[in-house]
């Protein structure tokens, strides 16, 4: 893999640490040096991963996807819910054996997880074999943090101050076709289960034309796919002088020239405004798919959640969405178990996604996560019930996507070809959220095909390429 992108304009301070990290590498030996990545949790960690790995290439280190012969690992962790920690204590617990082996090896925990004090305490205390700890809003550092450690002590760095986004931190892409962009970083809205407000910080757009720069560089290099990316996108600009909002964003991304199409998650339903539905109407190479978060079927809950819309809002916004688009494809994340959630309240969450129809559902049991309003609310049904809850809902999903898939036999659709599966087949998304396989020849991947989808079967569309 190599840097795919320029560093002129990175931090000078920052390209100096990495001159010197290399230095310091050469100095001690250290022939080829190979850093391994892991990453847990949503696009925004996978994007910050982009960068870290280009700062790390900078820094002289190549990249291995073997850990045992690693000179540097990094953990880019998640905290949205308790899963996905305990996970990371034990594969951080691992690399012990490996630090025995290689005397020059780094380990380094960053991203959400790592930005809880609580969490850095416990890194610090129990796992001293853990070199490099930082926060969500101090990536662009990390060849400084990397040059400290090897000439001092440990590095913990967890300032969240919301100062200026950092440009031009150099990003190596994981793909060639499809490629994350974020437009904005950090949430305000303190949904009262959620801990992304506090270990991500305040909102903070990134300018336009950095946006755009970025995405015309993404489009001049073969992308085909843009996702962009930020916790709540339909907030983008509020509360800066550029006047640019979302929808004004997507059009100017539209206008870009090629052939290309644009995504974007996550939009939070009290942003989704008809200017911006009516520009996903206007702007063809906009996806006409909308990842919409509901979280609760039930008006209720959605107070205590903080969500600032009810049931009513949400199922108005979808109408609306429908009258201008009428054959767009919704997917969204569902909370089940929230505090205080009864039978009558999940009834509620299965009912609407009866009546609405998603294509696909994001589907998590309520974890309750320390500092959060949520944390401490009376919380009686047990974990088992909440369970069966869940299993009710991913069984009506079921059917709901089996129905949609049958319908849409006979529909043409335009197929990114992404790869081959194991069978031969190429593979590919369509305009909207679905995934549709079909007979090809290997010179249609990176291209745009028409496909008529034939069949569904073992939960896959099918289809022929159409001339
Ligand atoms: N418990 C369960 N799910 C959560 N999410 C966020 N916080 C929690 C939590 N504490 C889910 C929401 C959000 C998605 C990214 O993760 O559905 O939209
Ligand atoms: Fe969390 Fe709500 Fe912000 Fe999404 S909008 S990141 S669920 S606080």
């Amino acid at each position: 893999m190599t840097l795919n992108e320029k560093t002129n304009n990175y931090l000078p301070e920052q390209c100096a640490y990495a001159k010197r990290v290399q230095a310091i590498l050469a100095e001690r030996g250290v022939q080829n040096p190979q850093a391994h990545i892991v990453t847990f949790g949503c696009q925004q960690n996978v994007s910050d991963s982009e960068r870290i790995k280009g700062m790390l290439l900078l820094c002289g280190y190549s990249l291995t996807e073997d850990i045992t012969k690693a000179d540097f690992i990094l953990f880019n962790t998640c905290a949205v819910r308790g899963h996905a920690e305990d996970r990371v204590y034990g594969n951080v617990g691992a690399t012990k054996k490996y630090k025995k082996a290689n005397p020059n090896l780094l380990v380094s925990v960053c991203g959400c997880m790592a930005q809880q004090q609580s969490v850095a305490d416990k890194f610090y205390k129990s796992y001293p074999y853990v070199d490099i700890v930082f926060g969500t809003q101090q990536h662009h550092r990390l060849p400084e943090f990397i040059y400290r450690r090897l000439t001092s002590k440990r590095v913990y760095e967890l300032t969240l101050d919301n100062a200026n986004i950092v440009e031009h931190v150099p990003i190596s892409r994981d793909g060639t076709l499809k490629g994350w962009l974020p437009i904005m970083y950090g949430c305000n809205n303190f949904c009262t289960y959620c801990i992304v407000p506090y270990v991500r910080g305040r909102e903070r757009s990134r300018d336009p034309q950095e946006i755009i720069k970025e995405a015309t560089d993404m489009v001049n290099n073969g992308f085909k796919e843009i996702m962009l990316l930020g916790q709540n996108v339909n907030s983008y600009g509020k509360g800066e002088s550029h006047g640019v909002n979302f929808a004004k964003l997507l059009r100017m991304i539209n206008d870009i020239e090629g052939d290309f199409r644009i995504r974007f998650m996550t939009s939070h339903p009290k942003d989704c405004t008809e200017e911006l539905l009516d520009t996903i109407r206007d702007c063809k190479k906009v996806e006409r798919h909308i990842h919409l978060p509901f979280q609760s079927g039930s008006s209720k809950i959605l107070k205590q959640m903080n969500r600032y819309y009810d049931r009513e809002g949400y199922l108005k916004l979808i109408a609306a969405a429908r009258e201008r688009l009428p054959d767009v494809e919704f997917t969204s994340d569902i909370i089940v178990g929230f505090p205080g959630e009864t039978y009558e309240d999940f009834c509620e969450t299965l009912s609407l996604v009866k009546e609405v129809k998603f294509t696909s559902l994001f589907t998590f049991i309520y974890s309750p996560r320390e500092g959060t309003p949520a944390a401490v609310m009376p919380d009686p049904i047990s974990r088992e019930e909440k369970g069966k809850w869940f299993d009710e809902l991913l069984k009506t999903q079921d059917e709901i996507s089996k129905e949609l898939n049958l319908s849409l036999v006979g529909k043409t659709v335009r197929v990114l070809c992404e790869e081959k599966t194991s069978e031969g087949l190429i593979c590919g998304k369509s305009e909207y959220y679905s995934s549709v396989c079909f007979e090809g020849s290997d010179d249609m991947i990176g291209n745009f095909v028409a496909v008529r989808i034939e069949k569904y079967h073992n939960n896959t569309l099918y289809g022929a390429v159409i001339n």
